[in-house]
């Protein structure tokens, strides 16, 4: 397993500079001051401003930076140093206040060793952990008594989808209840494409909906929210398109299936 992450961080700690400098992320347009928290989020976080936010898996730090500006005091943590690195030189830029931390998820509560109000990770998070009980422990012991973790992903079942079809069909590729690790391996991310990338093999892990909910039930968390949205943050099929609202949609209005999921779970007084 190691082995794997050990693949995976090589990966993130690569793609690092190349997200930073490509349109996806849009960091000069942050740096000027457009929100990057989208309206889905924010709704989700609710009143921020003078909390103590964990930020998981925060990459370079542009989501985190973003809850700084809203007024909370954010902690972001990733395990590529790159990231870190690169999260660390855009708050000393933009001046404002986040800290950053090189952490893997299962070890965070070991590394900072403090707790926190709100707990909050999303898009493109969940895939990247091969297993979630200790990313649900790690969150519970993270938490504040009353504590709060926001988790907004792919929806499962949009997951196991064929994401390289062009023709509008939705034909399963990924079985949904696969608890192997799946190799990729690609001179692309969803954010860049045509690297030359030296750490252009992956490994993603499946998560069906019952393991993400009973982890954090397992984990001593009350389950508060489950919601599904027929919307993507991304282009994860080519076929999508993007609405005014700068979410992704199947073609025609149709509605088959789920592809974002949104669970919150409160910690116990
Ligand atoms: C898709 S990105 C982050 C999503 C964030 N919403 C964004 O768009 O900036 C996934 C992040 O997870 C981090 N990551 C992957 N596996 C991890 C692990 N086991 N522990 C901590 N961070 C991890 C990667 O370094 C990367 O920064």
């Amino acid at each position: 397993m190691d082995e794997y992450i050990e693949a995976n961080r090589a990966h993130w700690d690569e793609v690092v500079a190349p997200h930073r400098a490509g349109d996806f992320y849009d960091v000069e347009g942050f740096i000027a001051g457009k929100p990057r928290l989208d309206p889905l989020v924010r709704e989700a976080l609710g009143e921020i401003e003078g909390g103590k936010v964990l930020h998981l898996q925060c990459h370079f730090g542009l989501d985190t930076l973003d809850l700084a500006r809203l007024g909370a005091l954010p902690v972001g943590v990733d395990f590529s140093a790159r990231a870190v690195e690169a999260a660390r030189e855009l708050a000393a830029e933009t001046g404002l206040k986040a800290r950053f931390v090189q952490a893997a998820v299962g070890e965070v509560q070991r590394t900072l060793g403090e707790t926190f109000e709100l707990v909050f990770t999303s898009y493109g998070v969940l895939t990247w952990l091969p297993e979630l009980t200790s990313w649900a422990r790690d969150i519970a012991t993270c938490l504040d008594p009353g504590g709060r973790v926001v988790v907004i992903d792919s929806h499962p079942t949009s997951m196991v989808f064929d994401d390289e079809r062009r023709d509008g069909e939705l034909r399963v590729r990924y079985p949904y209840f696969e608890t192997t690790a799946m190799r990729f391996r690609e001179q692309a991310t969803y954010a860049v494409g045509g690297l030359a990338l030296e750490h252009d093999v992956t490994y993603e892990w499946m998560h069906a909906i019952e393991e993400i909910v009973m982890s954090l039930l397992e984990a001593g968390l009350r389950l508060t929210v489950l919601r599904e949205y027929p919307f993507a943050a991304w282009r994860m099929y080519p076929f999508l398109e993007r609405g005014e609202d700068g979410f992704w949609r199947l073609p025609d209005g149709r509605r088959d299936i789920p592809l974002l999921l949104r669970v919150e779970a409160v910690k116990p007084e």
